[in-house]
Parts: C-alpha cells; structure tokens; sequence
C-alpha cells in the first residue's frame, strides 16, 4: 500500500492534481481525519509494509447514512476523486460514496489484497508478497516434514478464496492444496495420503486456505482416517506485512499511474486491473457480485506435480 500511496502523490503532482490523504480508512474518512500529502510526505516508504495513512475495518460503512455521510465530508473538502487502495468491501464502499455524492466525488480503485480474490484483475497488489512470504515459510516447515518423514497441514490466508493456497502450494511442491471453492472428502485424501506412502514418499504437505474451515480439525480428523500423525503450521499475520517484492511495487506503481490518468481526463468509477499482462481499467458497476473464478487448470497441476 505504501508502494501505492507514493506512486499516486507523484504522479499526481506530475499532473498538477493536489493529494489528500484520508488516515484510518473509512473510519478515518468519517472523521474527517484528512491530510495534505506532498511529494516528501511520501518520501522512504516504497520498500515499507503497511501504510503511512493507516488502516481500519469500518463496518459502519455498510450503512446508507454513512455513505451520504462519508459523500458529504469528501464534497465540503472539495475532493474530485476518491482514490481507494483495497479489496472488495472497500472497492464497493467507493462506488456506494461516489453514487451518493450525484456526480461530485468519483471513485477510482486500485485492487489491493493479499487473497487475489478481486475479480476483473489478474493480480492485487500485496499478493506476490504474501506469497513469497508463505513459499518461504513453507521451505522451511518441509525440513522438517522431510528429516521427520512428517505429513504437515499448512494454513495460509484466504478468508473466501484459495488463490494465496493454490500459488502457495504451487511454488513449494505442496502434494495436496485445501480450498474453499473446492470440496474434496477427507476420507480420499486420507486414502490418496496412504497411497502415496506406499509408492514412497515419506513426508507431505498439505497447503490449507483458512476460508476452507478449521485447519486443526481438518489435521485431527485427518489424522483419524489415516493413521499417521499430522501436524499443523498456522502461517497467520505474517503474510500480510514485511517488505513489499520488486513486482508488488512495480504493479503498485502501474495502478498508481493508470489511476491518475483517469482522475486527470475524469474518466471515473473504474477499477484499475491487471490483465493478460496489461493495465486496464473497467467500470465498477461490472465487478460486483462477480466470482473470480479459480484456475482449475493450476489446481490440477498441483496434483499431477506434487505425486
Ligand atoms: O481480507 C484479506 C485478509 O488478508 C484475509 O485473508 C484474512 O482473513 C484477513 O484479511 C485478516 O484480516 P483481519 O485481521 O482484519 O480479520
């Protein structure tokens, strides 16, 4: 987000577009707790996790009056465009302020989440990250699962989608990924597990998307079928900080950039989105209540590669 909140203040600045910048979110915005953000208010951050603005859930931004009310804080500051940074809830809060506001306030967004689960875009900005953040963690469980001959259930983030499991899994030889768009009884996998035992292998990992249910449970039961200790590695808060990679900072710099381009020629409520390789954008009104479909063909990969 950091990467993000400085691409947008400097390409800003390059088209003589002023920057505010809103502290806390929505909470914030209902606060009115808005800054002045300047070419060196954003100076020494595009290497730094988190964001200087801060962050916040804000249910209360669900609310009608809240939107008129968020719509009315942005119209009295004489904001144009509201430029969100975030995942869906957010994206849909923008849109919901920028409809409220008759035409006042604009909504451009920039797709931002760990879970990648934001349709009409390729990537989100955070996720190659977290997912260097959990192929590294999960480098270093496999020691153990390989010199103990151990089978290890990993939990990575991922409250509805399995996008962050599926390229987990992918990138550290998992034998089995566990998603919430896929159901797959325990009882096969237990007999999969016990096959593969027989062929050799001595140790496994299973990657688990925590919007699949209870990792622990799931380990406990799993362990019931099979007969085999299973151990669980819960991967938590550490995927959703740290250092941004070189490609989150240089997707964050391309949406920052497409971003305010729209603002400058007032081509507003849309989303900025990567897809087949390229910078696009795409209205808001056609993301909502659409699924981002998980790429059966890489899930399949998982299986055929990890055996
Ligand atoms: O929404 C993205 C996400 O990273 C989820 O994968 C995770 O469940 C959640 O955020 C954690 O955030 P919080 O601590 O606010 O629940």
């Amino acid at each position: 987000m950091n990467a993000a909140i400085r691409a947008i203040v400097r390409a800003a600045l390059d088209e003589k577009i002023e920057t505010l910048g809103i502290r806390r979110g929505y909470a914030g915005l209902l606060d009115n707790d808005i800054i002045a953000l300047g070419a060196r208010s954003v100076s020494g951050i595009i290497h730094r996790g988190g964001t200087i603005l801060k962050s916040s859930r804000c249910p209360e931004i669900k609310k009608e009056s809240a939107v008129r009310r968020a719509a009315g804080i942005l119209k009295a500051r004489g904001v144009g465009a509201l430029v969100v940074i975030g995942g869906d809830g957010s994206i849909r809060a923008a849109s919901r302020i920028a409809s409220a506001s008759r035409g006042a306030v604009g909504a451009v967004c920039l797709p931002a989440s760990i879970d990648n689960d934001i349709f009409g875009t390729d990537e989100t900005i955070g996720f190659d990250t977290a997912l260097d953040t959990a192929v590294d963690a999960v480098d270093k469980i496999r020691d153990t699962a390989v010199s103990f001959e151990r089978i290890f259930v990993v939990e990575v983030m991922g409250r509805e989608h399995g996008y962050l499991a599926l390229d987990t899994a992918l990138a550290t030889g998992a034998e089995f990924v566990i998603v919430p768009e896929i159901k797959i009884p325990i009882a096969r996998l237990s007999a999969e597990i016990k096959k593969e035992k027989s062929r050799g292998k001595t140790s496994v990992i299973i990657i688990f998307a925590e919007g699949a249910g209870n990792a622990h449970n799931f380990a406990r039961e799993l362990s019931r079928l099979s007969g085999y200790e299973v151990r669980v590695s819960s991967l938590g808060y550490i995927q959703r900080g740290g250092a941004p990679t070189g490609r989150t900072r240089i997707l964050a710099a391309k949406f920052a950039d497409r971003a305010v381009k729209l603002v400058s020629a007032g081509r507003l409520n849309r989303l900025v989105a990567l897809k087949d390789g390229a910078i696009r954008d795409i209205p808001l009104s056609k993301i909502f209540d659409r699924e981002k479909p998980l790429d059966r063909k890489l899930y399949n990969l998982v299986g055929n590669l990890g055996r």
